[in-house]
């Protein structure tokens, strides 16, 4: 793919460059393509998926690695909760940017934040968040006190969040989007209205936190493949070419299991930044799931919390319950950790496959400067 994808027919000057190498403008000659709102494809694409029930969620193939992506982003939720009440915050405002069905509300309560807006592109999402939110209500406690909460359905990479505000002056600590930004690369415009609406109401010293794929993994593999995709039995990523990656608009399928099946934009990391830049924010971090693991589960409450949400997979080298996978090479890398003796079982794990598909991932942080 060589062209930048430009909305509402308007062409835009793409500047190309191959990752990995130095830093290259070129013109492209404009020309005349036809424009596709990929919006209304990722709304529809979680729109359509069904809402299932905890037991079928234990049953699927990727349970410990659904359970392994939500001990990320409770560890990264709680650390930065503590930054911003070590700063003195006491009722703690929080934007969710792309919430979907609130996967993230618990977290949010443990956290005990005061204020939650949660918006979404996917109408049938912020539904179900919201009715998920109004079940919280109701089962909770007399004594406990649940976050207030507003849901906007709006395609933040287009429209600006801020005149949707039930509280016009509403001002926040944190805005977390997970899983999200991506999908906003599509077009600078794009990308952009997705920035000002995560940190335009950020408080001075307040953060901007998500997770995304990590473009220069993603195109390793696939300059590793011999042919335009990768993957295995669980997730598997299709470009249609490769040599030359646009830095906005460069698009590829990715498709997860019976959770994601969507075109999505590769995120050139520095370019990200620079234009966090603009506005306002700070890199402060920015870690692939590896190494941000590798970190945290040397903290022992973090490792506690791993074993409470079953983010791993028990692997005892002689008898395994019921193994994510059957295939044997799978916990090859697991089986030889054993091998080296002195190992206290079980060994928490995951299966090579779902190692293979979370590790694209990437977490970073942001600051608004002040
Ligand atoms: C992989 S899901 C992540 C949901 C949630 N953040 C989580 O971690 O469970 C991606 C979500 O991003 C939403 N999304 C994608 N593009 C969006 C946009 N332009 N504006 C708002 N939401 C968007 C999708 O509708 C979907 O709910």
């Amino acid at each position: 793919m060589t062209e930048t994808a430009g909305e509402g027919g308007r062409q835009m000057t793409g500047i190309k460059r191959k990752h990995g190498e130095e830093e290259k403008e070129e013109e492209t000659v404009p020309t005349k393509r036809l424009v596709t709102d990929h919006g209304v494809k990722v709304a529809s694409h979680y729109n359509s998926l069904q809402e299932v029930g905890l037991a079928a969620r234990s049953r699927s193939r990727i349970f410990f690695m659904r359970n392994f992506n939500n001990w990320l982003k409770s560890v990264l939720i709680g650390e930065i909760l503590e930054q911003v009440r070590g700063a003195g915050s006491r009722q703690v405002s929080v934007l969710d940017l792309g919430c979907g069905k609130g996967g993230d509300l618990l977290k949010w309560r443990r956290g005990g934040i005061s204020h939650l807006v949660c918006a979404d592109l996917a109408e049938v999402s912020v539904e179900q968040c919201q009715s998920r939110y109004n079940d919280m209500k109701r089962r909770s406690h007399f004594n406990e006190k649940l976050f207030s909460a507003q849901f906007i359905t709006a395609d933040c990479s287009k429209e600006v969040l801020s005149e949707k505000f039930d509280d016009s002056e509403l001002m926040f600590d944190i805005c977390s989007c997970q899983f999200v930004y991506h999908y906003s690369f599509e077009s600078e415009q794009k990308a952009d209205m997705m920035l000002r609406n995560a940190c335009e109401r950020l408080k001075p010293g307040g953060f901007f936190i998500g997770t995304t794929p990590d473009a220069f993994e993603l195109v390793k593999r696939l300059e590793a493949s011999d042919s335009t995709s990768f993957g295995n039995e669980v997730f598997k990523v299709s470009f249609q070419s490769k040599g030359s990656y646009p830095l906005f608009g460069c698009q590829y399928h990715f498709s997860l299991e019976d959770v994601v099946n969507v075109p999505e934009f590769l995120v050139y990391f520095p370019l990200f930044e620079h234009m966090a830049k603009r506005h306002n924010m700070l890199l402060v971090s920015k870690q692939r799931f590896s190494e941000f693991f590798k970190e945290k589960v040397k903290d022992e409450q973090h490792r506690s919390l791993m074993m409470k949400m079953m983010a791993l997979e028990p692997f005892t080298a002689e008898v395994r319950g019921q193994p994510a996978s059957d295939s044997r090479g799978e916990y090859s890398h697991a089986e030889e950790h054993c091998s080296r003796g002195s190992i206290k079982l079980p060994l928490g794990t995951l299966s090579q496959s779902e190692w293979e598909a979370t590790s694209i991932y990437l977490v970073f942080v942001f600051q608004k400067m002040s």
